[in-house]
C-alpha cells in the first residue's frame, strides 16, 4: 500500500494529467463504468506506446454520483486542484451540460464522449463530442419507425427533467411528423419516477401503434413491463439513452421486440471494431464494450492527438488542435470536427432480441 502509494506520488510529478467525470455509482452508474473502462483501456494503450510529448498520461477521474450539483463541483476541482490539461465527459447531456461552463471558463478542453444533445457544445468553442447529435438520432427513429415498423400513430413519452429526453423527442416529432406521421398523444415523466400507468393508461386509450421513450434504460425498461401488464403489445422504442445491459435485466421479456439507435455494434464486423472488442475483452474479464465504452476510447485518443498536434499542454492550443481534428480513425468510426465542434457519425439501430442486442442496420449521417 505505502509503496504503490510512494510510487503513484513519485509517478505524478512528470506525468500530464487528463481529467474524467462520469457516473460509476448511482442511477445512471452503467453509463459511467463503460465509458469509463473504454477511456481507461485507451489511456493504457497510449501509454505503453510511449505516452504523448515524451510524457506518460496519468487519468484523474471523479465519480459524479448521477447526482444533479455533482459535475460542476468535480470538474472545478479537477481543473484547479489536480491541474488536468482536457476533460473527459460527461456521458449524459444534462451532466455535460453542467459541467461545461467551468471548462469553458477555465479555458480547459472539455470532450463528451456521447452527449448527444446540441445545446452540449454550444456552451463555448472549449466544448466539444466525438459523437453524432439528436436532430441526427431523432431523424434515424423517425424514419425507422415509419419505413421499417411501418408505423403511422404514434405516442411520445418524454422525460421532462432529462435535456437529452426533451431534445430527442423534438425531434423525433419534426421528422416523424414531416414523412405523414402522426403523434396521436404525447405524455411526460420526471428522472427516478416508477410508476407510468397513468401515462400508459392515456396512451393506451389514443389507440397508437408505437411508443416512443426517448429516456434512460432504467426507465424505458419499466415502462416497457408496466406497458405490457397493461397488455399493450405494441413496440416501444427509444434512443442511445436505452443501451445497458439493466435495460434487459429489469424489462426481461417486456423488452423483447424493442428498438433503439446507438453509435456502434460490436456486431458490426470490421477490422477496428474487432480489435477493440478483442482488446477489451482481454483487459475486462471477457465483458463485451457497448457503445458508451467504444466512445468512451474514442475521446481519449482523440483528445491524447489534440495534445501531439498541439505539442503543448496548454488549454487554448489543446483546443485549436481539437477544432482541426479531422479524419481520425477511431472505433465508432472516423472523427471530424465540424465548425459547432461536433462529431457525424453513423448510427446503428439494436432490437432487443431472446435476451440480447441484436444488431439489425446501420444508417449513414
Ligand atoms: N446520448 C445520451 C445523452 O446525451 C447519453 C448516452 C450516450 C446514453 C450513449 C447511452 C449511450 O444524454
Amino acid at each position: 500500500m505505502a509503496a504503490a502509494a510512494l510510487s503513484a506520488a513519485a509517478f505524478a510529478e512528470d506525468t500530464i494529467k487528463i481529467g474524467e467525470y462520469a457516473s460509476l455509482t448511482g442511477k445512471e452508474a452503467a453509463f459511467g463504468q463503460s465509458s469509463h473502462k473504454g477511456t481507461l483501456l485507451a489511456v493504457e494503450e497510449l501509454n505503453a506506446a510511449g505516452g504523448v510529448l515524451g510524457r506518460q498520461i496519468e487519468l484523474v477521474t471523479e465519480d459524479d454520483q448521477t447526482k444533479q450539483g455533482e459535475s460542476a463541483t468535480i470538474v472545478k476541482k479537477l481543473i484547479s486542484r489536480e491541474k488536468v490539461v482536457g476533460i473527459l465527459g460527461e456521458v449524459a447531456s444534462m451532466r455535460s451540460l453542467e459541467a461545461a461552463p467551468i471548462c469553458q471558463a477555465y479555458r480547459t478542453p472539455m470532450i463528451s464522449p456521447s452527449s448527444t444533445n446540441p445545446k452540449v457544445t454550444e456552451i463555448g468553442n472549449y466544448i466539444f463530442r466525438v459523437c453524432f447529435i439528436d436532430p441526427f438520432q431523432g431523424t434515424v427513429m423517425a424514419k425507422f419507425a415509419k419505413e421499417t415498423l411501418n408505423l403511422r400513430r404514434v405516442a411520445l413519452l418524454t422525460s421532462v427533467s432529462s435535456a437529452y429526453s426533451v431534445g430527442l423527442a423534438k425531434y423525433f416529432k419534426e421528422r416523424f411528423v414531416a414523412d405523414g406521421g402522426e403523434i396521436v398523444i404525447e405524455q411526460k415523466y420526471t428522472e427516478g419516477d416508477k410508476d407510468f400507468n397513468a401515462q400508459l393508461t392515456a396512451i393506451k386509450a389514443a389507440g397508437v401503434d408505437g411508443i416512443f421513450v426517448p429516456g434512460y434504460y432504467t426507465e424505458a425498461a419499466l415502462i416497457c413491463r408496466q406497458a405490457r401488464e397493461l397488455e399493450m403489445t405494441m413496440p416501444l422504442f427509444g434512443g442511445d439513452g436505452w443501451e445497458a445491459p439493466e435495460l434487459i435485466a429489469i424489462g426481461g421479456s417486456a423488452v423483447e421486440g424493442c428498438y433503439y439507435s446507438t453509435h456502434y455494434s460490436p456486431q458490426v464486423d470490421t477490422p477496428a471494431v474487432r480489435a477493440f472488442v478483442a482488446k477489451f475483452q482481454a483487459r475486462f474479464d471477457g465483458e463485451t464494450p457497448d457503445a458508451m465504452a467504444a466512445l468512451g476510447y474514442d475521446s481519449a485518443k482523440v483528445m491524447v492527438d489534440a495534445i501531439r498536434r498541439a505539442g503543448s499542454t496548454d488549454g487554448p492550443a489543446i483546443r485549436d488542435a481539437l477544432a482541426a481534428t479531422k479524419d481520425f480513425e477511431g472505433v465508432t468510426g472516423s472523427t471530424t470536427m465540424d465548425k459547432n465542434r461536433n462529431a457525424t457519425k453513423a448510427a446503428v439501430v439494436i432490437m432487443v432480441k431472446d435476451g440480447k442486442f441484436k444488431f439489425v442496420q446501420s444508417v449513414a449521417p
